[in-house]
């Protein structure tokens, strides 16, 4: 029997919480901080507890899921469901005690997100969606921005931990404010989407994100609305992310394909 996306959507919803609180209540008065990719590209002992706390909860209630963390784990599934989790999107928030970070815990159904949780422990804010179900904020629903102009869009975007990316992506930003009502760069992509899905900013773009950054937030957003998607009709995905309302997606969209964003 397929998966009910319901049903997946409060497991998710229930594993995020008991990670958000190990977040906020467990957090230890030092973090124990070691790089991955890069020297600016940090984890703490935090992102590797929550991931296990989130794993426990989801595996526990569901044994033969697989899993995909950011922070390592990876398991095949038996049963067609995988888990994209990421534990801490914004761990740089995080250690700087910036409360701007997010769980994010999207379910995929052959291969396919049908759920997916942001939930910010920090405000008490969980943004929640199941494909074809809409998107909600703490259980009401929300819905995108609908600006069509681009000179009016408030547009939050992000850079990746390696230093000649970012060259670039400092290149692209400088073309696109001027272009634009202004720039946000709050740090955890999974919050910009849900942001996005509430109207919060107009639009998101960012180049380099993983399944994690993207796979619930990016469900969040379509569900209230947003176009969510690459350049020339490919998918959103590492090469770029762009979600924007839909009188709003193209301008943006071929604003950053002139400038190559998708590129380097
Ligand atoms: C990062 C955040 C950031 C984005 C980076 C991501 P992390 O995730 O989402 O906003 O700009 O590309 O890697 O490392 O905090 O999980
Ligand atoms: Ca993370």
């Amino acid at each position: 029997m397929p998966a009910d996306p319901a049903e997946l959507l409060a497991l998710a919803e229930s594993a995020a919480r008991v990670a958000g609180s190990l977040l906020v209540d467990g957090r230890p008065t030092r973090l124990d901080v070691t790089t991955k990719t890069t020297p600016t590209d940090v984890v703490t002992q935090m992102d590797t507890a929550a991931e296990r706390a989130v794993i426990e909860a989801l595996l526990g209630a569901r044994p033969g899921d697989g899993v995909l963390g950011e922070e390592g784990d990876e398991v095949p599934s038996r049963t067609g469901v995988r888990w994209i989790v990421d534990p801490i999107d914004g761990t740089v928030n995080y250690l700087y005690g910036i409360p701007q970070y997010a769980v994010s815990i999207a379910a995929e159904a052959d291969g396919q997100v049908v759920a997916g949780v942001v939930h910010d422990p920090e405000r008490e804010e969980t943004f929640t969606a199941t494909k074809g179900g809409g998107a909600r904020l703490n259980g009401r629903a929300v819905r995108c921005s609908a600006v069509t102009d681009l000179s009016q869009a408030l547009v939050a975007t992000g850079f990746g931990y390696d230093s000649r990316r970012r060259a670039a992506q400092g290149r692209v930003v400088a073309h696109v404010l001027p272009a634009v009502r202004d720039i946000r760069r709050m740090g955890a992509a999974a919050l910009d989407l849900a942001a996005v899905a509430c109207g919060r900013v107009d639009a998101f773009y960012e180049r380099g994100l993983s399944p994690w950054d993207l796979a619930a937030g990016g469900l969040i957003a379509a569900e209230a609305g947003a176009r969510v998607g690459g350049l020339a009709g490919r998918p959103a995905g590492p090469d770029l992310v762009v979600a924007a309302p839909p009188g709003l997606f193209e301008q943006l969209a071929g604003r950053l394909g002139a400038l190559g964003a998708d590129r380097e």
